[in-house]
């Protein structure tokens, strides 16, 4: 039985994305018999221009359905305003499939670190990850209420919510450089404090792991002044939008970044941390490194196989090494060429 994976193309710069890392993905496989099939679902803004929602019964029981799920990017101008929105079936898909886990990883590339607006001294030994909660927290809590002179959101955490999310990250965290901050506002918030008491609860599993605590706005400011310092943040949902978004400034562009949304099924869902980039699309202009990586953590997360993953990590190294970039990091190839390159470099 082939490993199954659903492809959700996406809208404007989606399908190209997609495309890119379907070819890369084609080429590691063949070369090291790693056996899938793909199974394309409409998602998003094109799943509402087909159905008049964005996520169709259909598209969830392919997912529910398959091993793993790649996204590109949905979204634009084109249903920004009004009726149903493709981010709608973003947070729906979070939910149905109980992604809750959020990873983003901050990866600096050598090649290309004067591209990014922070001091190369600063950058040097920055890599870490933020692992995000996703399925709950402000942007699902209940009440809510939108009138014209009132309107509330809730932000709540329940114990089971926060304690798989810890999990996670401290697997992470031992996993990696054994350091792990929880990003909170516990001097001002409730479930900050809550958050905090399940932490150190979790924590004597986790012997080897240094655990500290930082606001979100002194952490807001150290991922700019002092990236290295992190290893594993954990957060909650809206301060995870945020900061990750922060984050991914430092490697300079957001053209570089993948992430993987995981439950406690062990289905994932891998996807570029950026939209869809409306203005670039259809012209072979946009950074295929984005999905290419996330076909990369989809090896090797779901289908374990580190040596196809690693493959493909070197061959972007190499083309990066080689100056054959997009222009968002300071190049002139063309998405074309890029994924040629990559796949030659394999
Ligand atoms: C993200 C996005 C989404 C979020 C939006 C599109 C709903 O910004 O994946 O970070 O806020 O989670
Ligand atoms: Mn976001």
């Amino acid at each position: 039985m082939p490993n199954r994976i659903a492809a959700l193309y996406g809208d404007y710069s989606g399908p190209e994305m997609m495309r890119a890392g379907l070819a890369v993905l084609k080429a590691v496989s063949q070369k090291n018999g790693f056996e899938y099939q793909i199974e394309a679902y409409p998602f998003g803004g094109e799943a509402i221009d087909q159905v008049g929602e964005p996520l169709p019964e259909q598209t969830l029981a392919g997912c529910q359905a398959a091993d793993a799920i790649l996204l590109s990017a949905i979204g634009g101008p084109k249903w920004s305003v009004g009726g149903q929105s493709p981010e709608a079936g973003l947070l729906k898909i979070r939910q149905a499939l109980g992604l809750f886990a959020n990873i983003r990883p901050t990866h600096i590339d050598q090649a290309i670190i004067d591209q990014s607006p922070v001091k190369a001294s600063v950058l040097e030994n920055t890599d870490f990850v933020i692992v995000r909660e996703l399925t709950s927290g402000i942007y699902f809590g209940q009440p809510r209420e939108e009138e014209i002179d009132q309107a509330l959101d809730t932000t709540i955490y329940r114990r089971a919510e926060v304690e798989r999310i810890v999990r996670v990250a401290f697997e992470y965290a031992k996993g990696r450089q054994q350091h792990l901050t929880v990003v909170d506002k516990a001097n001002v918030l409730a479930t900050s404090r809550m958050w905090r008491a399940i932490v150190k609860e979790v924590q004597p599993a986790y012997p080897e792991v240094e655990v500290d605590y930082m606001y979100v706005d002194a952490a807001s400011m150290k991922i700019i002044a002092e990236p290295s310092f992190f290893d594993v943040i954990v957060t909650d949902n809206l301060f995870g939008d945020i900061l990750s978004d922060e984050a991914a400034v430092l490697p300079g562009s957001l053209g570089m970044i993948p992430s993987i949304s995981q439950g406690a099924s062990g289905k994932a869902l891998y996807e570029p941390i950026h939209g869809s980039a409306p203005t670039l699309a259809n012209q072979d202009r946009i950074n295929p490194i984005s999905m290419i990586r996330s076909v990369s953590l989809m090896l090797r997360y779901s289908f374990k196989r580190t040596d196809l993953a690693d493959q493909i990590e070197a061959a972007i190294a190499k083309t990066l090494s080689q100056g054959v970039m997009t222009a968002d990091i300071g190049g002139q190839a063309k998405t074309s060429e890029m994924v040629s390159k990559i796949i030659q470099n394999l």
